[in-house]
């Protein structure tokens, strides 16, 4: 695929992320052109080769952090971006309970700069990286975008439900933005072609690329956190999706924005399956997909988790004209085979 040259061009900040990257396809398969600002400071340069053998070219990308203002202007001087995608984050949770400092100043300050460049530069369009982590533990089951949100459980947490506020609250001023704050639930599988996936730091935290270290034999031992919830097997359930099912939503949001026919508009819209599965239930398809044996153990409950949480997608089906299309068995092979492809390296 070559840049068409008047595709509309999509910044795409922390675009050589797992959720940025899978995006970034997406977009390009849909005739979008993105230009991808990123520090590296939780990816990798190898993560631009990925794309190159998905697209069979290159995408534009500047390596910066989304906090330092002459390097954003310079890039929306630059480039006519008809809109922004904001992904860059930190996303530890542990960390950001040692270090909140760190996860005010990145999270809030990157998206405040993005605020205020984008009306400086006649650019409409945001989509912001939100989460489920808003809701907490909800008192009713599939949770709705009208559920009202809980105290967060962690600064990481407490970045996400502060700036969908500043988005809502810039919006309200009448600033000339139109944005979508997408609340993912648990993002996990790997593009097909396994040239694109999630490259945790360290030790994983997430479940997903925890259990296929295992089965690679990086990690020895599993450790389910907790078996006795008040859930059918006694374990959490989590509603996980597809990163590129996630990655089209993008694309489906920015397409709704274009189209809006306001100066300013805010709205939040859940992007998940609508299925809950527990823990163990994930480790049975997995090991059922892939015919590997999982070496596990049952521990106690990890803090700060929810017993469930699993979205209501009405909203997504209508709005965005978007549904999950992935199944969790597909989503773990491809988690594997992207797995087994850097276990190679
Ligand atoms: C976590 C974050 C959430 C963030 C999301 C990003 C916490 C408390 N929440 O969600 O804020 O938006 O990642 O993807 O960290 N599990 C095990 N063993 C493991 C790892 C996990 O049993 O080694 C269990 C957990 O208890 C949980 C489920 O697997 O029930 C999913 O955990 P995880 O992948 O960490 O996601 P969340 O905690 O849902």
């Amino acid at each position: 695929m070559t840049p068409t040259g008047n595709s509309p061009k999509i910044l795409v900040t922390g675009g050589a992320g797992f959720i940025g990257s899978h995006t970034v396809v997406s977009l390009v398969e849909a005739g979008f052109e993105p230009v991808i600002v990123d520090d590296f400071s939780n990816s990798e340069r190898s993560v631009l080769d990925g794309l190159r053998t998905i697209l069979g070219r290159d995408v534009t990308c500047y390596t910066a952090n989304c906090n330092d203002s002459a390097a954003m202007e310079a890039i929306f001087q630059k480039e006519a971006v008809i809109g922004v995608i904001h992904f860059a984050a930190y996303k530890a949770v542990g960390e950001s309970v040692r270090l909140p400092l760190k996860y005010y100043r990145n999270n809030l300050d990157s998206l405040i700069l993005l605020l205020e460049l984008m009306p400086k530069y006649g650019v409409h369009n945001l989509v912001f990286s939100s989460s489920c982590t808003v809701y907490g533990q909800p008192e009713q089951l599939p949770v709705t975008e009208a559920t009202p949100r809980l105290p967060a459980q962690s600064p990481y947490g407490n970045t996400k439900a502060i700036s969908e506020d500043i988005i809502r609250d810039t919006v309200q001023s009448q600033a000339p933005i139109k944005a979508l704050a997408l609340r993912y639930f648990n993002p996990i599988g790997a593009h097909p072609s396994a040239a694109l996936g999630e490259l945790p730091l360290g030790v994983p935290a997430n479940l997903v690329p925890f259990i296929t270290q295992t089965a690679a034999g990086i990690r020895s031992s599993l450790t389910v956190y907790g078996n006795d919830y008040n859930t059918p097997d006694g374990t959490c359930i989590r509603d996980y999706i597809h990163v590129v099912d996630l990655a089209e939503a993008h694309v489906q949001a920015l397409r709704k924005l274009n189209e809006q026919n306001t100066d300013s508009s805010y709205d939040v819209i859940n992007i998940g399956t609508g299925r809950g599965e527990t823990v163990l239930n994930i480790i049975k398809t997995f090991e059922q997909e892939t015919g590997v044996n999982l070496n596990y153990t049952i521990g106690p409950r990890r803090p700060g988790d929810v017993e469930q949480v699993y979205a209501d997608v009405t909203k997504a089906n209508r709005d965005l004209n978007w549904t999950a299309r992935r199944s969790l068995a597909e989503s773990l092979r491809d988690a594997w085979r992207w797995q087994q492809k850097i276990s190679l390296k």
